[in-house]
């Protein structure tokens, strides 16, 4: 049933706020501002020298951003991998270490694949997964569930912001059971985690505007996403979507990365979103947007306030996002990316739930 929307994708996109604050509520409480993390675990998180995290598509993308969390929080390091290249690596795994795996459906090939080797090579496991009864769900020794409920549309949206919000509490739980975040740290990241929601209705409010940008895009032959920090994952993420609903070549690229090569695709007719959060690195940023705008790319910046004055130029568009604490940026980042991509696909005419050549659940490799 899609309500009152034109497509299941409309429609997940809209319960976000509902969906991410089920799975919030799920591992935090309230009253204390603090994580649960899961009891019984088999491992000790003060143990743990590093984290391997594998998963495909979306899911990779969000396990990208949850290596910066733990890195941060937790003060370990973290190797994310695409799970179709993990499980034939043989990758050195020590004894003992802690595997985690990001799957929407936990019917994936080859992240199940790749847990089986680590099953193999003595990792303990976990696996964040929406459907309970899954596989994966089922193979792993621990389970954490993202709420997001049955998520219909191929393009991943709602289980995706889900998945950052369980990452993101397993992050600062891990951090406080290593010691590397204090008691107030803890509650200070969780009060923000807690504010999710709220934000990500006030984003979706936006909807109209973003949607007259998508105008632009739908024109377009090749969209660049660009971001840094967690922003950068999240513009691999924005590409991902552009280009499985609308069929538009989109690419997302660190920030940083734009002088080593890409700058070359920049001109009049390329529209270049970037996500840029007024941040500690939000300078650096917007000079990568500078070095667009000097060659003509046509921008369109999402931001906050601050960020919107500190980089006023005349041929920016811009969506303005409120001001937010670090910790819930890409959760919240997540719905403009989402909106730009859907109503481009809309107004292409393209089929938004069912794009051709896709399945959602791949269950062979
Ligand atoms: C993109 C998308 C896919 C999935 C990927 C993994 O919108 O939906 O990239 O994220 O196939 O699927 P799960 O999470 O079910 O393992």
């Amino acid at each position: 049933d899609k309500g009152n929307h034109r497509h299941f994708m409309a429609k997940e996109i809209h319960e976000q706020p509902e969906v991410v604050s089920h799975t919030l509520t799920s591992f935090i409480d309230m009253v204390g501002e603090t994580i649960r993390l899961p009891e019984d675990l088999p491992f000790d998180w003060k143990d743990l020298n590093r984290l391997t995290i594998s998963a495909c598509g979306t899911a990779s993308f969000a396990s990208m951003i949850a290596k910066y969390w733990f890195e941060r929080y937790a003060r370990l390091p973290v190797e994310v991998d695409i799970a179709s290249e993990f499980r034939y690596r043989e990758a050195p795994l020590d004894k003992g270490g802690l595997s985690i795996f990001v799957s929407q459906s936990g019917e994936t090939a080859d992240t199940l694949a790749a847990l089986r080797y680590c099953k193999e090579q003595g990792q303990h496991t976990l696996a964040v997964v929406n459907v309970p009864t899954s596989t994966i769900a089922r193979e792993a020794e621990v389970m954490v569930r993202t709420l997001a409920g049955p998520e219909i549309g191929v393009a991943s949206t709602k289980a995706f912001t889900c998945q950052l919000a369980a990452l993101a509490g397993l992050a600062i739980g891990a951090g406080k059971a290593r010691g590397t975040l204090s008691a107030a740290e803890e509650s200070e990241l969780v009060h923000a985690l807690i504010e999710a929601p709220r934000l990500m209705a006030e984003a979706l409010r936006l909807e109209h505007e973003i949607e007259t940008f998508s105008r632009d895009l739908a024109k377009a032959s090749d969209v660049l996403y660009l971001g840094r920090g967690t922003s950068y994952p999240l513009s691999l993420e924005g590409a991902l979507k552009l280009k499985e609903i609308s069929y538009i070549h989109a690419e997302g690229y660190a920030a940083g990365e734009l002088k080593h090569g890409p700058i070359a695709l920049i001109d009049e007719t390329m529209p270049v979103v970037v996500i840029a959060p007024f941040d500690a690195i939000f300078e650096k940023t917007v000079s990568n947007m500078q070095e667009v705008a000097a060659r003509g790319g046509r921008i369109i910046l999402i931001t906050d306030a601050k960020g919107a004055e500190a980089a006023a130029m005349a041929t920016l568009k811009t969506i303005v996002l409120p001001e937010m604490p670090a910790v819930v940026t890409p959760i919240v980042y997540s719905v403009p990316i989402q909106l730009l991509a859907y109503h481009t696909a809309v107004i292409i005419g393209t089929d938004v739930d069912q794009p051709r050549n896709l399945a959602k659940s791949v269950t062979v490799e």
